[in-house]
C-alpha cells in the first residue's frame, strides 16, 4: 500500500482535479463548519460529555447510513476507486465508543435531531439514484477525520477526562500510518473517476451540501443539550436528561416553539405539583 501511494501521489495538482474544485469550493463552508458552537467547545477543549456521546450517537447514524451505501455501490465507477472501507471505515469504532459510554444497551438510548435524519435520508437517496454523489459525502467526512479531526481526538481526550484511549475509537485510523499521505492517494483517486461536466457540476453541489447538513446537525445537536440544560436548571432530577427527553431513533424537533412551550409548559406543571405536594 505504501508503494502504490507513493507512485500514486506524485502525479501533478491541476486545477481542472476534482480534489482542488472541491476543496475550493467548500472552503467558506468549512469555515462555518469550524465555527459551530459545537466545533468551537471543541477547539476550546471545553467539550462536555454529553456533548460527545450526542456527536457519537449522530455519527453513528451517518456512518451508518454513508457506509451501507458505498458497501452497496462498492463497483460503481464513481465510488469503486475511492472505496478504502479497510482504512476508513467508522461504524465499528463508533460502536465500540457507543458501548463504553451508555452500555451494551446503546441502541435503546441513543437519540439524534431531525437535521441526523434529513442527512442520512438524503444520503440513501443519492446511493439509489446518483451514486457518483457518494465521492462528496465521502470526501466531507473522511477527509475532515483524517485532517482536524486527528487533532480533536487529542483534545476530547483531555477535555472529558478520559484516562485511556477507550471512547476514542472514532478517532483512530489503524489501516492509515500516515494520515498526510494516504490523504494525497485518496486525492489522486478522487481526480481518477471519470465524470460528465454535469456529474463533476452535482459532485461539486453536494459536496457544499455535505457540509450545510453537518452545520445544521451541530447546530440541532447544541439545541438538544440547550433544551435539557434547561430542565435541569428547572429542578430536573435526572441524571441523564437527554435519554429522558428523546427514546432511541426519535426524530425530535428542538427548534419547535411549540416543542419549546410545551417543555416550559410541563416544567411549571411539575414546580407547581411539587409545590402543592409539600403545602
Ligand atoms: C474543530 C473543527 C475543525 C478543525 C479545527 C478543522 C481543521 C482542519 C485542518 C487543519 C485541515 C487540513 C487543511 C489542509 O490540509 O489544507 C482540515 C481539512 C479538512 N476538513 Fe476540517 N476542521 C474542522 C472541522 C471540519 C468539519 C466539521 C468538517 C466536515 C464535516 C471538515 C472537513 C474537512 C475536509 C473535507 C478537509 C480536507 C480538505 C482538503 O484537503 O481538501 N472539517 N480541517
Amino acid at each position: 500500500m505504501e508503494t502504490l501511494m507513493k507512485t500514486q501521489t506524485t502525479a501533478e495538482v491541476t486545477e481542472r482535479d476534482l480534489s482542488e474544485q472541491i476543496k475550493k469550493v467548500t472552503k467558506d463552508s468549512h469555515v462555518r463548519a469550524e465555527n459551530t458552537e459545537l466545533m468551537l467547545s471543541f477547539q476550546r477543549g471545553q467539550v462536555s460529555l454529553r456533548q460527545y456521546k450526542l456527536l457519537l450517537s449522530s455519527l453513528y447514524k451517518i456512518y451508518q447510513a454513508l457506509e451501507e451505501e458505498l458497501d452497496r455501490n462498492s463497483d460503481h465507477p464513481g465510488v469503486a476507486p475511492i472505496y478504502f472501507p479497510t482504512e476508513l471505515a467508522r461504524l465499528d469504532s463508533i460502536k465500540k465508543d457507543l458501548e463504553f459510554f451508555y452500555g451494551q444497551d446503546w441502541r435503546e438510548k441513543i437519540a439524534v435531531p431531525v437535521a441526523t435524519k434529513r442527512y442520512c435520508h438524503r444520503l440513501r437517496q443519492i446511493g439509489r439514484e446518483n451514486p457518483e454523489f457518494l465521492v462528496a459525502h465521502a470526501y466531507t467526512r473522511y477527509l475532515g477525520d483524517l485532517s482536524g479531526g486527528q487533532i480533536l481526538g487529542r483534545i476530547t481526550q483531555r477535555s472529558i477526562g478520559l484516562k485511556s484511549n477507550e471512547g476514542l475509537s472514532f478517532f483512530g485510523f489503524p489501516g492509515v500510518s500516515s494520515p498526510n499521505l494516504f490523504k494525497q492517494l485518496y486525492r489522486s483517486r478522487m481526480n481518477s473517476v471519470d465524470l460528465t461536466e454535469e456529474q463533476r457540476n452535482g459532485v461539486l453541489e453536494e459536496a457544499v451540501r455535505a457540509f450545510e447538513f453537518n452545520i445544521q446537525v451541530f447546530d440541532d445537536l447544541q439545541k438538544m443539550l440547550s433544551v435539557t440544560e434547561t430542565q435541569l436548571q428547572n429542578g430536573s432530577t435526572h441524571s441523564e436528561p437527554v435519554k429522558t427527553l428523546q427514546p432511541s431513533e426519535t426524530i425530535i424537533i428542538t427548534s419547535s416553539p411549540v416543542l419549546m412551550m410545551v417543555l416550559g409548559l410541563l416544567v411549571a406543571l411539575a414546580t407547581l405539583t411539587m409545590v402543592f405536594y409539600t403545602l
